[in-house]
């Protein structure tokens, strides 16, 4: 069968064209403009089988990014599957504020990245920073990211490893649970990055339910408000401060929120440290998405 005449076939039964494309392109290893001018190519039957399947799997509902096993995110392919949530555009504005910043310092760092599912955040800035040719033993940077799910960091480990970046430490645990003892230690201003799970009960119940089906619960949902995860955060943060090793650096804070949370996360944040700077940002359509908070040392 030609590629015409399978377009033919399935395009009536698909939502978006777009997808048919996408599968084409994935299984023929070919980009977009070689998949428009090739009408009248001969599919090989077991491409023909590879299609119907994950056709099949699209029409039952399952995101294309875990059907073909990854995600395009900040430029580069992430391998994902159900045991991490599918990277979202809105998280590549998290990278590009948080990325100009580092970029401004650029030394004695720790980049650290919390809940870092597939590993996108901090993989993508990791290798912003080796693209710009910057070397991060000679500026003393260093990257460590922790998850609670182990099949999360098991994917993280895996895109890292695959997309060339060796510099990232992935740990195991709550929060910064796991990092408390490199906290202790260092001397490096620090970069929290958080894209937490966030969604609140009414939005989770409200949300697309191949979301809701595919997609782990794990890494959505954060209790009534959506905000159970940061306030933990922000308590533990609160117990750095007291036993001391947060007043001795600079601390830079990134933190995806759902747009409603604005007003809500930002009051948490000044109620816990009333000397932050807090600044939020909006993506494309204006709607609140970042968090940018940050806090100097006491010298
Ligand atoms: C919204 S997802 C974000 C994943 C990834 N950073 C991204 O931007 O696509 C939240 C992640 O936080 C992890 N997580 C949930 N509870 C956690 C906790 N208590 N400590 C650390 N990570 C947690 C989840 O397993 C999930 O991978």
């Amino acid at each position: 069968m030609r590629i015409g005449e399978f377009k033919k076939r399935w395009l009536p039964k698909l939502k978006e064209a777009r997808e048919l494309d996408l599968l084409l392109e994935f299984v023929l290893g070919k980009s977009a403009e070689e998949i428009v001018l090739s009408n009248n190519l001969l599919l090989k039957k077991e491409e023909i089988v590879t299609l119907e399947r994950m056709l099949s799997e699209l029409l039952a509902g399952k995101p294309l990014d875990y059907i073909m096993g990854e995600r395009y995110f900040y430029g580069e392919r992430f391998k994902v599957d159900e045991s991490t949530l599918i990277p979202r555009p809105e998280t590549e504005i998290l990278i590009e504020l948080a990325g100009e910043k580092i970029l401004r310092q650029l030394r004695d760092l720790l980049v650290v990245d919390i809940g870092t599912g597939s590993g996108n955040i901090v993989i993508s800035l990791a290798k912003m920073l080796k693209k710009q040719g910057i070397s991060c033993s000679e500026n003393n940077i260093k990257f460590l990211a922790t998850d609670i799910s182990p099949v999360a960091l098991a994917m993280a480990r895996k895109n890292a490893s695959l997309l060339g970046v060796s510099e990232v430490d992935f740990l195991k645990g709550d929060l910064l649970k796991p990092l408390e003892a490199i906290l202790a230690k260092t001397s490096a201003n620090i970069f929290l990055l958080a894209n937490l799970p966030y969604l609140s009960e009414v939005v989770y119940h409200n949300t697309a339910p191949k979301v809701k089906k595919y997609e782990p619960r794990s890494a959505l949902l954060s209790g009534r408000d959506g905000l159970d995860h940061y306030r933990r955060l922000l308590k533990q943060l609160k117990a750095g401060e007291q036993s001391g090793w947060l007043r001795k650096r600079n601390i830079y804070c990134f933190w995806e929120i759902s747009p409603e949370q604005k007003d809500n996360l930002t009051g948490e944040i000044a109620k816990t440290f009333p000397k932050a700077e807090i600044v939020a940002h909006r993506d494309l359509a204006k709607r609140w998405r970042i968090i940018e908070w940050a806090m100097k040392a006491k010298s």
